[in-house]
């Protein structure tokens, strides 16, 4: 172990001009014209696994190729001579990111990333490319350095996380054997605080609707025609106004008719989280805090469902004004969900809901976007010890355990086709940005997490 911490420490340098070269490929899966920047993204990362010594193959698929690299040859026949009788993990992550948008708001563009004090700003710096590259660091050094990996390990990074990672599901369920683990090992949740290594055991769930009135067959003169016609931007605001009531509760029937409700045990739990109300508030920008009564603010961001407006677009959006009343409005929604919600339902209910509401002035359609199941895993596991271990030994600090308001779509596949369960051992800072401008990563959490990871292993092997 010690040789290959030195590695680690020698070469923490190196480790940091990679990232720099990894974050330049604007990875951005949602907008269709990145398509040959996300090829030249996971071409570099192949190349970059071969280098460190992996066993590496770039898969395609229908949308962007998957990446999968082994410390073990995959053998040709599944005869039980090839089997290794060391256990077998999986690593996760992904190599898209988010749009970058609105441009004008980052104090250095998105995709030439810049070292300012300790962190790294570049758009996927933190969501997810330094997180997962943390891994392969701690896997080059014990390559490198020729010590045993008490693991195999096989890593899966894919390039459609950040929009639903529809063709992994269909690829794990094609190579389950190949993909045979005793657990999966994610790093792309958040940690509280450098003094807080944080392990999560509970993810939200995702379902995602666009709906679209449309009004008049074009953009009409609002002197003209306004007062005798439907404005679907109007029509829309009421629509949405009404999905949710003044206690903050979605007002849509049957909404949280599968919720699982928090018990004491749990919420006693997430009251003792370190958790200042003053400063999340001026962290966020806001004057007051807003959610669902009779819950804390920890319980709303992780463990209750919610509906959110991410998009709105009608109308005339340049400069001046404009006097129109627009043909069209469109709103995109997510709901994030809890156990035992699930996206099929949730859509199904939410589209029903908004088709009975919407007024018979505008026609209106919804489409189905992306969807994921709550992830929801017993603290208590083995596995889940040894994931706290490592992040103790790494950190210096106790860690605490958490359920996340964030989503993985793919975890809950993990556990339905393979079988396994997922460790989530996150390397983000709250004010990492993810999502936003100005997204960075600590590169002191970096080193510690290389650090997590190289320990990881020999625990995991511990309790085989
Ligand atoms: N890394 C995040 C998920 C995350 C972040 C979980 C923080 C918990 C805490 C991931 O890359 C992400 O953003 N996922 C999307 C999924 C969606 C687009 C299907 C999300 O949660 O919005
Ligand atoms: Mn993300």
């Amino acid at each position: 172990m010690e040789k290959v911490l030195e590695y680690l420490k020698k070469n923490n340098k190196r480790f940091i001009a990679e990232l720099c070269e990894y974050v330049r490929f604007p990875s951005v899966s949602a907008q269709p014209k990145h398509r040959k920047d996300l090829k030249n993204c996971a071409d570099w990362l192949t190349r970059h696994c071969r280098q460190i010594g992996l066993h590496t193959r770039l898969c395609p698929t229908a949308g962007n190729s998957i990446l999968v690299a082994r410390t073990r040859k995959p053998s040709r026949t599944s005869s039980k001579k090839g089997k290794s009788s060391k256990p077998h993990y999986l690593v996760y992550g992904h190599y898209d990111v988010q749009p970058a948008e609105p441009f004008d708001l980052w104090d250095s563009p998105p995709f030439e990333p810049s070292l300012r004090g300790t962190a790294l700003f570049a758009r996927g710096a933190s969501d997810n490319k330094g997180q997962h590259l943390a891994h392969l660091n701690a896997v080059e050094a014990y390559l490198k350095t020729g010590t045993e990996l008490p693991c195999d390990l096989t890593f899966v990074i894919e390039g459609e996380e950040e929009v639903g990672s529809r063709n992994l599901t269909d690829f794990l369920a094609d190579h389950r054997k190949d993909l045979q683990c005793d657990g999966v090992v994610i790093s792309d949740t958040g940690l509280i605080g450098p003094r807080h290594p944080t392990l999560t055991h509970a993810l939200r769930g995702i379902c995602a609707l666009e709906v679209k009135l449309t009004g008049p067959s074009r953009d009409l003169h609002s002197g003209i025609f306004g007062g005798s016609v439907g404005n679907p931007a109007m029509a829309l605001c009421q629509l949405l106004a009404q999905l949710r009531d003044k206690d903050g509760r979605i007002a849509i029937p049957g909404f949280y008719r599968d919720v699982a409700p928090l018990s004491a045990a749990e919420r006693k739990h997430l009251a003792r989280h370190p958790f200042n109300e003053t400063a999340y508030r001026k962290f966020l920008g806001v004057a007051q805090l807003e959610g669902e009564r009779g819950y804390t603010p920890i319980e709303q961001r992780s463990a209750r469902p919610t509906l959110e407006i991410n998009g709105l677009t009608s109308g005339y959006q340049g400069e001046g004004s404009k006097t129109i009343i627009p043909s069209w409005a469109s709103a995109k929604l997510t709901m994030r969900l809890v156990p035992n919600q699930t996206p099929e339902r949730i859509a199904k209910l939410v589209t029903a809901h908004l088709r009975k509401l919407c007024p018979r002035s505008v026609r209106i359609e919804v489409q189905e976007g992306h969807g994921g199941e709550p992830y929801f895993v017993s603290p208590d596991g083995i596995r889940l010890q040894a994931g706290l271990r490592a992040l103790k030994t790494a950190f210096g600090h106790d860690p605490v355990l958490m359920r996340e308001g964030g989503s993985i779509p793919i975890v809950n596949d993990f556990k339905k086709t393979l079988g396994a369960d997922t460790l989530l051992l996150g390397l983000a800072l709250p004010d990492d940005n993810a999502h936003s401008p100005n997204e960075k990563f600590d590169l002191g959490i970096f080193a510690k997490g290389m650090t997590m990871s190289a320990y990881l292993w020999r625990e995991l092997a511990a309790i085989a």
